[in-house]
């Protein structure tokens, strides 16, 4: 844990507390864990990557939210799939219901049944997608809203499909900035999906850079306060985070986001995930939302 969880200054205490909502949350182990294909521009199969490493940051991210209260469920890591470790992309959970993931790379294609036999093996049921889409990656509950993005890996057929299985809202939001490929690094959910205020209480930070115009307007006008993040914690995957509504896990390396959490009333707890981001990937990527 962090040596950052120091008193409100009297600025976030200003603020009402913020409340935290437990989590369940489904990880993946990185023994396997390893850059040998590009498809997306953080990765580079030439540079090296210490798995060891991976391993021990991993557990560090694993540690923390056990010792935060939450559960955290494992899926066994499967040899040659060394982008497994990013369960968020595995499938998007709310009720029970599990909506599969179907990717985009032929690289990642048999993640995708590994993720359906868990869900099912552990009481979930099950929906097999026809569209392609990455699951939690590009899809994230706000209120009862889904934020859904486009550009890079999900279709736009996936969110009409997305929209049937669960009956929710979807809003389609469009990314340009290919370092920015799936949803979850260029938006953070903050706050719970329930609590006091209920969905008003809902509000994101953003990376407003990474979306075409008419998606920034979309989010200025639903997120009138939502987190404005600059471009430099963007760039270090600051946004690749894990809210419970109160505890806020983000790269050590996001300073000013970790600045605007703090005066905001939130607690920012920083863990390094270094290695991980060596296959275009932080925090948030390696956590899968299980809502039952
Ligand atoms: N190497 C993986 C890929 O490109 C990283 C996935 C990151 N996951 C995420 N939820 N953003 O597919």
């Amino acid at each position: 844990m962090s040596a950052q969880n120091t008193a409100p200054t009297a600025q976030a205490s200003a603020i009402t507390d913020r409340v935290q909502q437990h989590r369940t949350y489904l990880m993946c182990r990185p023994e396997h864990f390893t850059v040998s294909y590009t498809i997306n521009p953080w990765m580079e199969p030439a540079n090296p990557t210490d798995t060891a490493k991976a391993v021990a940051q991993w557990q560090t991210l694993y540690d923390t939210y056990v010792a935060l209260g939450h559960d955290v469920h494992l899926i066994d890591p499967i040899a040659g799939l060394p982008d497994m470790v990013y369960t968020a992309n595995g499938g998007f959970v709310i009720d029970g219901v599990a909506y599969g993931a179907k990717f985009r790379f032929a690289e990642r294609g048999p993640e995708a049944p590994a993720f359906m036999d868990w869900f099912r093996a552990n009481g979930f049921d099950v929906v097999d997608p026809v569209e392609v889409n990455e699951g939690e990656g590009d899809f994230l509950l706000v209120g009862d809203t889904i934020l859904a993005g486009t550009g890079f890996r999900s279709t736009g057929d996936s969110h009409r499909e997305l929209a049937d299985v669960f009956g929710k809202e979807v809003v389609s939001l469009s990314l340009v900035d290919p370092r920015f490929y799936h949803l979850d690094t260029a938006i953070s959910v903050l706050d719970p999906v329930e609590g006091p205020g209920g969905v008003q209480n809902a509000n994101i930070a953003y990376l407003p850079g990474a979306f075409d115009e008419p998606s920034r307007r979309i989010l200025e006008e639903r997120y009138p306060d939502a987190i404005l993040v600059a471009d430099e914690d963007g760039a270090v995957f600051g946004l690749n985070s894990a809210s419970d509504g109160r505890n806020v896990l983000i790269s050590p390396r996001a300073t000013g986001f970790e600045a605007q959490l703090r005066e905001r009333g939130y607690n920012p707890v920083l863990v390094d995930l270094s290695e991980l981001l060596l296959g275009g990937g932080g925090i948030k990527c390696c956590t899968l939302e299980l809502r039952r």
